[in-house]
């Protein structure tokens, strides 16, 4: 029997459709996979592109790292975040450009649930919390792929959700039977970002998916529901998942934990806000 979602993959999977990565995007990417190849050289490379250079620094300061001072350089960007989160922030540069200017919903939603997973990472000391970050500010990725392929069945999703009352996740797994963590996490391996990045983004839905980076994929599962508990942001649903058994256990967290990470998170949420209202000139 034909399955929904081969006929789905393949249009998700057709390259003519994908997103074109901008030259200079693509030789930093490989650089930064390269590793005989100094921080020297890829600062050079970024920095000799003000748009990326200026768009990293931007990111670099915003309120969901949370580096004391201000990183005003990108060889200090570099040195802070490392490689693999820098590589994190050239795609979200790209993901910029992708979507339209009326997507402030999903920036807070990405920008408040980076947040959130920094805020956990760090709490239980984790040790790359950057990491952590810039996998929760891309894992909702997915979607924005769906809608920039498939903007018809995207506008059935979003009719399926309010008429059935169902979650984004339970619509696109009935109409597509793939959901965007999926796609998500088969685009951002298909760029060449690494593991600790694609993983706990394929897997933020279903945490006991996750093999390698089970903790990461927790936290970024726990923070984007923590986000969603909040009303900040909107990425097409109201509709705010239960924790996964998986996700408890593999963070060892309890209610009152999580109560202390809600106030500090509100503080933060209110810079935030401010960060996304500038977001679309970075
Ligand atoms: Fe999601
Ligand atoms: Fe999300």
């Amino acid at each position: 029997m034909e399955t929904k979602r081969h006929p789905f993959m393949k249009v998700i999977k057709d390259v003519r459709s994908l997103p074109t990565i901008p030259g200079i995007i693509a030789k930093v990417l490989l650089l930064l996979d390269d590793n005989k190849t100094s921080f020297k050289e890829i600062s050079r490379l970024i920095s000799s592109d003000q748009t990326l250079s200026s768009r990293i620094l931007r990111l670099a300061n915003s309120p969901f790292y949370r580096f004391p001072g201000h990183v005003s350089t990108i060889p200090a960007a570099m040195l802070m975040l490392g490689s693999k989160a820098i590589k994190g922030l050239v795609l979200t540069s790209i993901i910029f450009e992708m979507t339209d200017k009326n997507s402030l919903g999903y920036w807070e939603h990405s920008l408040g649930t980076a947040t959130a997973a920094n805020i956990i990472a760090k709490r239980l000391r984790v040790a790359k919390p950057e990491e952590v970050s810039t996998a929760a500010l891309l894992h909702d990725i997915g979607k924005v792929i769906i809608k920039s392929k498939l903007r018809d069945d995207y506008e059935a999703l979003l009719t399926q959700i309010k008429e059935k009352e169902v979650s984004m996740r339970e619509a696109e797994l009935e109409m597509f039977e793939v959901d965007h963590a999926e796609v998500g996490g088969w685009a951002v391996s298909s760029w060449g970002l690494p593991e600790v990045l694609c993983e706990p983004i394929a897997c933020h839905h279903d945490v006991e998916k996750a093999e390698t980076y089970r903790v990461e994929a927790a936290i970024v599962h726990l923070a984007d529901i923590l986000i969603k508990a909040n009303g900040f942001g909107f990425t097409g649903d109201d509709f705010v998942p239960p924790i996964q058994p998986a996700a408890w256990e593999v963070l060892n967290v309890n209610e009152p934990f999580l109560e202390e990470i809600t106030v500090e998170l509100g503080h933060k949420l209110i810079e935030v806000h401010e960060f996304s209202q500038g977001i679309q000139s970075v």
